[in-house]
């Protein structure tokens, strides 16, 4: 997968701007709040269909405009896909690929897909458990249209549920109801954790690789999925969740929420079978962050058969040598863009970025 052009208009601080770009590693370097992050961010947005920051469409239009685009051109192995998103201040955003428009944001994932990486991701496996929870669904959604829908599915349904505890004055008038969310809540809530923790397993290998490649291989880094739920994964997962949910009623109703499901979802880590999240060094939980976010490149190398797309911000300044040695090797395999405030020795197309200006600089020693 590699994107060949990038137009956009009046998106965040850049006015207009069109650009073409190296298909192997593209790298832009910038003076702070000049457009690096924006720039991503809008070729995130056109993979992934929403901002990698938990922000509002409307705040991705360029302050005092009504409207913006992005429009990304990018080449897959059997063909060609073309992204435009329209944002519009008095409406919900429309999107199109090759010049049809969309329904549901659900055909827009996984045609062009993507891994992200800044600094807050490498608190990935220190941060709190939603954080994990999002590795996970952004991932498995690039490769799954099934769990995408499942997952919005489910989100809607425990909305609904939780609102139930706050709309009846009694348990009793909850009763009344629940059955038919419970019901809904647990076919869904099967599908996100199967699918989940498939996904840890499949990365597994793939992150002890990176890992022992990153660390010098001293370490044995262990995870595994912890479901949510409170029941087993096995063939009678909806009845067992099912009866939990009613056994768990009275406490859920009291809460105002509900106490179990797949929003309770986490992955546990460990090296040498101590738990990094608590017990690990700084450097201990970026390398097996950055190790997680190798993993999910060649994870979906052989699940979709080509790399991802790889955003890189940021995130060469806060490692050492080493570790920044040992990335690079990682990102010749795919097309990169990677950002930065000063000039690196990193092999690739420069562009400086300014002012929500992008100017690729011409090196007349750049190596292949
Ligand atoms: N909707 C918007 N309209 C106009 N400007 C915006 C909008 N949203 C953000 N900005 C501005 O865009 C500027 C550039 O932001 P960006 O995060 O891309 O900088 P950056 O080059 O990545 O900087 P840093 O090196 O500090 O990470 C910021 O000054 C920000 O205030
Ligand atoms: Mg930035």
């Amino acid at each position: 997968m590699k994107i060949s052009e990038l137009e956009i208009k009046n998106f965040r601080n850049y006015k207009s701007l069109k650009v073409s770009f190296d298909e192997k590693v593209n790298v832009f370097i910038g003076k702070n709040a000049q457009g690096k992050t924006n720039l991503l961010e809008s070729i995130f947005c056109c993979c992934i269909g929403k901002s990698f920051k938990n922000c509002k469409d409307k705040e991705l239009i360029l302050w005092g405009q009504d409207a913006a685009s992005v429009k990304m051109t990018a080449e897959k192995k059997f063909r060609d896909v073309k992204v435009e998103i329209f944002y519009d201040r008095s409406r919900k955003k429309t999107v199109k690929i090759n010049s049809l428009p969309i329904k549901r944001l659900g055909e827009l994932i996984g045609e062009v897909n993507v891994v992200f990486f800044s600094p807050q991701e490498l608190k990935l496996v220190k941060e709190s458990p939603e954080q994990r929870r999002t590795f996970m669904d952004i991932d498995i959604s690039q490769q799954s249209r099934r769990y995408f829908y499942q997952l919005s599915r489910y989100e809607k349904i425990l909305a609904n549920r939780n609102k139930l505890f706050k709309i009846c004055s009694t348990l009793d008038a909850v009763k009344e109801t629940i059955d038919i969310w419970d019901r809904a809540l647990v076919s869904s809530a099967k599908i996100l954790a199967f699918e989940r923790q498939k996904f840890v397993q499949e990365i597994l290998p793939y992150a002890q690789k990176a890992h022992s490649f990153i660390s010098g291989g001293k370490e044995n880094l262990q995870l595994s999925y912890r479901c949510g739920c409170g029941v087993p994964l096995d063939e009678n997962f909806e009845e067992n969740m099912a009866k939990l949910l009613r056994k768990n009623l009275e406490k859920d109703f009291k809460l105002g929420y509900t106490s179990i499901g797949p929003h309770r979802d986490d992955i546990d880590i460990f090296l040498n079978d101590v738990e990094v999240k608590n017990f690990g060094s700084q450097g201990q939980q970026r390398t097996v962050a950055l190790s997680l976010k190798l993993a999910e490149l060649e994870n979906m190398k052989a699940n979709c058969g080509e790399y991802p797309i790889l955003l890189l911000d940021d995130v060469f300044s806060e490692l050492d040598a080493e570790r920044q040695a040992r990335l690079l090797k990682f990102v010749g395999r795919t097309q990169t863009f990677i950002t930065c405030t000063d000039e690196r020795e990193i092999e690739g197309t420069l562009f400086h970025v300014s002012a929500g200006q992008v100017t690729k600089i011409e090196r007349h020693t750049q190596k292949r």
